[in-house]
C-alpha cells in the first residue's frame, strides 16, 4: 500500500480491513479476488481507497462489472460508497471518508475553455466538462421544479458563447422565451407540439443537406469535425454544431401520440442519424418511458436525474440515476447523472440569457480582436502564419494552431486568389464590428476565482453502466 503521511492512520486501518474482506468477498461468488494494486489516497477533502483487478489473470470481465457486484460490495463493506470504474482496466473505487457537501448553488463559470461543455460539479468538487462531441444525445429528467430548465438555459448559454446554433421548443415560453429572434437560432422557437414537430422535420432536412455535403467531400468524412478539417483545407466553409432541445417534451409527446406518434419517430430518426452530422438533441422531461418516448430511448446516451417521485424511483434506476428520488425537495439543482453520480447544476436564471445575443461576441479574445484589426488595417484581411508570429508574438505552433481554430470557426477561409493564405471571413468581421458598436451586457458575472480541476469523460471513472434500453 502506498504510503502518504498526510493520512489520517485510521483510513489505513480501515483500508486493511477492507483489503482482507476482498478475497473472500470474491471467493463466496465464484470470482477470483485479484488485484494488482491496492492504494490508499486523498483528494479534495476525501480519502479513496482504489482496488485496482489484475484484469490478465482473471479472464471474463463480464460478471466483475455487474450493478449487482457492486451493490452486494457496498453492503458488505457496511455500507460505503463503492464504485466502478472500468474506462481504463476495472478498479473498484471505496470512498472512505464523507462525501463533501456540494454547494447549493453554483454560477456557470465564464472560463470554460472553447470547445467544452460543463454539466455542473461533481461530488468530488470537480467539474463536469466535455467536448461537445462527447455530449451526444442527452436526456433530463426531473419533476416540476427539480431543475430541468436551468440546467437547459446553462447548456444553451454555453452554446452560444461557442456558436452553436440552437433549435428550441418551449411550450409553456417559459424556459427560453427571452432567446427569440437570437441570431444562432436554426428556426423560431417552437411553442406548439406541431411546431415542435416542424422544428424536428427541418433539423431531419439539415441531415439531408449536410449528408449532400459530406458526400461531396472526396475523403468520407464521418463526422462533423472530419468534415470540417477537410472543409477548411479545401477552403469551403465549416459547419457548425446543432444542439435541438425540447423543454417538457413528455407532454409533447403525448401530445403527439406518445412513443408510437410521428414525433416519436422523427426524434429517433434524427437520433440515429444527427450524431454524425454534428446534431445533437437534449430532452428534458418529467418522466420517460417506453410508452411516452418510444424508439427514442435508444438513442439517448447520457441521462440526468433531478429529482423524481418515488413513483418514478425505477425509471430512474433504469436509466442509471438510481436513488434520484431520495434527492430532498429543497436541493434544486441537484441531479444524478449516469456516468458521474451526483452533481450539482449551475443556476442560470433567465436574465442571464437576456442580451446574450451579444455574449457570441465576447468570443473574440483581446489577442484576435488586435489581430483581426490589424490583419485588415494593413493586409487586406490577409493573416497569414508569419503575421501572427510578427503580430501576435507567438511561437509558430502557436501561430498554426491558432489559424486552424480561427479556420474551423469560420473566421478565416483560404484566400482563392493567393498561394496558401487565409483572410478573414465576412462573419469575423462582424464580431469585430458588432463588438465596437454594443454594449456590454451588465448582467454579466465575473467568473469565481477557480483553481479547481476538471474531469473530462474520455478519461473518466464510469461510476454506472451505460445507459441501455
Ligand atoms: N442549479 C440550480 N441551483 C440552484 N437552484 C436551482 C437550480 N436550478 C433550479 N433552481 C431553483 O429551482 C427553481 C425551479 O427550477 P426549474 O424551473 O429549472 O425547474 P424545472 O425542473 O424546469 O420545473 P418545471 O418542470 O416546473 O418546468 C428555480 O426557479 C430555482 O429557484
Ligand atoms: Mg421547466
Amino acid at each position: 500500500m502506498m504510503e502518504q503521511p498526510q493520512i489520517n492512520r485510521r483510513y489505513f486501518l480501515e483500508a486493511e480491513q477492507i483489503a482482507s474482506r476482498l478475497p473472500a468477498f470474491f471467493e463466496r461468488r465464484n470470482l477470483k479476488s485479484l488485484f494488482t494494486n491496492l492504494f490508499l489516497f486523498q483528494d479534495l477533502g476525501m480519502t479513496i481507497l482504489i482496488a485496482v483487478l489484475d484484469t490478465v489473470r482473471i479472464g471474463d470481465h463480464s460478471q466483475y462489472i455487474q450493478d449487482d457486484l457492486i451493490h452486494q460490495l457496498k453492503t458488505d463493506l457496511g455500507g460505503r460508497p463503492v464504485y466502478l470504474s472500468n474506462s481504463t482496466g476495472i478498479r473498484y473505487v471505496i470512498l472512505l471518508s464523507a462525501l463533501p457537501k456540494l454547494p447549493r448553488s453554483i454560477e456557470l463559470p465564464r472560463d470554460i475553455p472553447n470547445g467544452m461543455v460543463s454539466l455542473g460539479m461533481r461530488f468530488d468538487g470537480q467539474l463536469i466538462n466535455m467536448p461537445w462531441s462527447k455530449l451526444g444525445h442527452l436526456l433530463i429528467v426531473g419533476m416540476t421544479g427539480s431543475g430541468k430548465s436551468s440546467l437547459l438555459r446553462s447548456i444553451a448559454l454555453q452554446a452560444i458563447r461557442n456558436g452553436i446554433q440552437l433549435a428550441l421548443a418551449d411550450i409553456d415560453q417559459t424556459t427560453f422565451a427571452m432567446l427569440e429572434g437570437h441570431p444562432l437560432l436554426f428556426g423560431s422557437i417552437a411553442t406548439s407540439p406541431q411546431e415542435a414537430l416542424d422544428l424536428i422535420r427541418k433539423a431531419l432536412g439539415e441531415c439531408d443537406h449536410r449528408a449532400a455535403m459530406y458526400k461531396s467531400m472526396p475523403d468520407y468524412p464521418e463526422n462533423i469535425d472530419e468534415y470540417n478539417t477537410l472543409a477548411v483545407k479545401a477552403g469551403k466553409e465549416p459547419l457548425t454544431r446543432i444542439i435541438v432541445m425540447l423543454d417538457e417534451s413528455s407532454s409533447v409527446l403525448k401530445a403527439m401520440g406518445g412513443g408510437s406518434g410521428e414525433l416519436a419517430g422523427k426524434l429517433a430518426e434524427l437520433g440515429w442519424r444527427g450524431r454524425k452530422f454534428g446534431i445533437h438533441f437534449i430532452f428534458g422531461a418529467q418522466e420517460f418511458t417506453k410508452d411516452l418516448v418510444g424508439a427514442v430511448r435508444e438513442q439517448v446516451n447520457m441521462a440526468i436525474a433531478f429529482r423524481v417521485k418515488p413513483t418514478s424511483a425505477q425509471m430512474a434506476k433504469a436509466i442509471g440515476c438510481t436513488n434520484a428520488h431520495r434527492i430532498p425537495a429543497n436541493r434544486p439543482g441537484f441531479a444524478i447523472i449516469d456516468r458521474f453520480g451526483p452533481m450539482q447544476s449551475y443556476f442560470v436564471p433567465k436574465t442571464l440569457l437576456i442580451g446574450s445575443g451579444s455574449i457570441i461576441h465576447e468570443a473574440l479574445t483581446e489577442l484576435e480582436r488586435n489581430l483581426f484589426l490589424r490583419a485588415i488595417e494593413s493586409s487586406q484581411g490577409r493573416l497569414s502564419q508569419s503575421r501572427i508570429i510578427e503580430w501576435g508574438q507567438t511561437s509558430q505552433i502557436q501561430a498554426r494552431k491558432l489559424q486552424e481554430s480561427w479556420a474551423l470557426r469560420g473566421w478565416l477561409s483560404k484566400d482563392g486568389r493567393k498561394d496558401n493564405s487565409f483572410s478573414l471571413t465576412a462573419k469575423a468581421r462582424d464580431l469585430l464590428t458588432n463588438r465596437q458598436t454594443q454594449q456590454t451586457p451588465t448582467n454579466r458575472h465575473e467568473p469565481p476565482p477557480t483553481d479547481r480541476q476538471t474531469v473530462q469523460t474520455d478519461r473518466q471513472t464510469t461510476f454506472n453502466r451505460p445507459l441501455t434500453a
